[in-house]
């Protein structure tokens, strides 16, 4: 059933097949010839989620908590994630944000499996391929179960462990109009000995840009969207733009001297990463952001992009028209009104490029499932730094990136815009395999 995708709204919980008669729909469609190395069980309920302030918000949680749990796997290893919805009305999924997962394992109603209803269960199992930083939401009605609670991070770490002393997760989440970040809206201590080496992975999981930026060391931009840079040299003076649903890992030093560093993203809201008691400076929010176009030191990027077999436009543009039957000023993909956006049809195999051009009016975090795609070009100037692979890239207003991917992961998949509202005023289209 490829009419309703995830866009909420009219489309709720009518998905024509998701109710199959039976209290459990278990589908195991990945690898079954081995026992999973990581086992979880996700319980989804609507409840309220108690603030560290000591308000409560009405929401959804998994496991009684938002975020989630962390899920932290080591490359290769098979994980296994069973959903059971206990009572979320619209059903839920969970979609491996950023993880390139076998089709079927990818979690969008509608397109790759039936939301799951309350009193249904779903089990997810795919092999952890790639290390880095990620993570997992609910993807029905996902404007809205995502912004209240239903996500959580997954993290892949080399064969070798995790690659820093002191590895720190700082997810990004506004609840009930506060920004947060690891939980807190406020301060967070995370203890490290002067000298040691920090990796904070930052993961945006609202729906409008964050900016980050770090106080008392230089840091390096070590991953972005979970791929490595190369050779990422020290920044100061400079923030990290974080699209939604983005995510970037830094590296930094704690100083020998004493003190702490200081990750802020925005308003108070920090991690204060130091020995007990150590004080970081506090700085204001820099002007100048980190230019991934130009970050790092060039590196191959695997695959000739001059060779592409196939060129796509994705024009985003915004007018007046009709969706699912409701008037109003929707988003257009060159010119088309959802759902009369021709599929993106590719072969397994292809080099494909896509201009994504936004004259919309408005900005959009384009976050194509399936694939990381490389940037090759924005507004005509050729990317320079460490190959910038994404899967969730910011296109201002005004716009035009050029990027490239290999079509090697057959399916049926979505690209779309992670202002989760904006996917559900038709700003979605559907790449798929032939
Ligand atoms: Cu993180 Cu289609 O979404
Ligand atoms: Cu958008």
């Amino acid at each position: 059933d490829m009419g309703y995708p995830d866009y909420g709204g009219g489309a709720r919980v009518d998905h024509a097949t998701m109710h199959h008669g039976g209290a459990e729909v278990t589908a195991l469609t990945g690898p079954r010839d081995r026992a999973a190395d990581v086992s979880i069980t996700l319980v989804a309920r609507a409840e309220r989620i108690g603030l560290p302030d000591g308000r409560g918000v009405a929401g959804y949680t998994l496991n009684h908590a938002s975020p989630g749990p962390e899920i932290r796997a080591r490359q290769g290893q098979l994980v296994e994630v069973r959903l059971v919805n206990e009572s979320v009305p619209d059903g839920v999924t969970l979609h491996w944000h950023g993880y390139d997962v076998p089709n079927a394992e990818d979690g969008v109603a509608g397109v790759t499996q039936d939301a799951v209803a309350p009193g249904q269960s779903h089990v997810y199992r795919f092999v952890a391929a790639d290390a880095g930083t990620y993570w997992y939401h609910s993807h029905q009605v996902s404007h809205e179960q995502v912004r209240l609670g239903l996500f959580g991070a997954l993290v892949v770490d080399p064969p070798t462990g995790a690659p820093a002393a002191v590895d720190r997760l700082a997810l990004v989440h506004t609840y009930g109009g506060r920004r947060t970040i690891a939980g807190r809206p406020d301060e967070t201590s995370v203890a490290a000995a002067p000298g040691s080496t920090v990796r904070v992975r930052l993961v945006n999981t609202d729906q409008g840009t964050a900016r980050a930026w770090v106080s008392g060391a230089a840091f390096r931009l070590v991953a972005v969207d979970g791929r490595d840079r190369n050779a990422p040299p020290p920044v100061t003076g400079a923030a990290i733009v974080l699209p939604a649903g983005g995510r970037a890992d830094v590296e930094f030093a704690v100083p020998d001297a004493g003190g702490a560093v200081r990750v802020d993203v925005g308003a108070g809201t920090a991690l204060v990463v130091g020995p007990e008691g150590a004080v970081a400076p506090v700085t204001p929010e820099p002007k100048a952001s980190i230019d991934l176009l130009s970050y790092g030191t060039p590196a191959p990027i695997g695959f000739d992009p001059a060779t592409a077999t196939r060129r796509f436009d994705y024009r985003i543009g915004r007018r007046f028209g009709f969706l699912d039957g409701r008037p109003g000023l929707w988003w257009t993909i060159n010119g088309k009104l959802y759902p009369d956006v021709p599929m993106y049809m590719v072969s397994t195999g292809d080099v494909v490029r896509m201009t994504i051009a936004n004259s919309s009016g408005e900005t959009h975090p384009m976050h194509l499932h399936g694939h990381h795609a490389v940037v090759l070009s924005r507004n005509g100037v050729a990317a320079t730094g460490s190959p910038w692979w994404t899967d969730s890239l910011e296109v201002a207003d005004g716009e035009t990136y050029e990027i490239a991917f290999i079509a090697d992961n057959p399916g049926v998949w979505v690209d779309h815009c992670h202002n989760l509202s904006h996917a559900a005023e038709g700003l979605l289209a559907h790449l798929a395999y032939t």
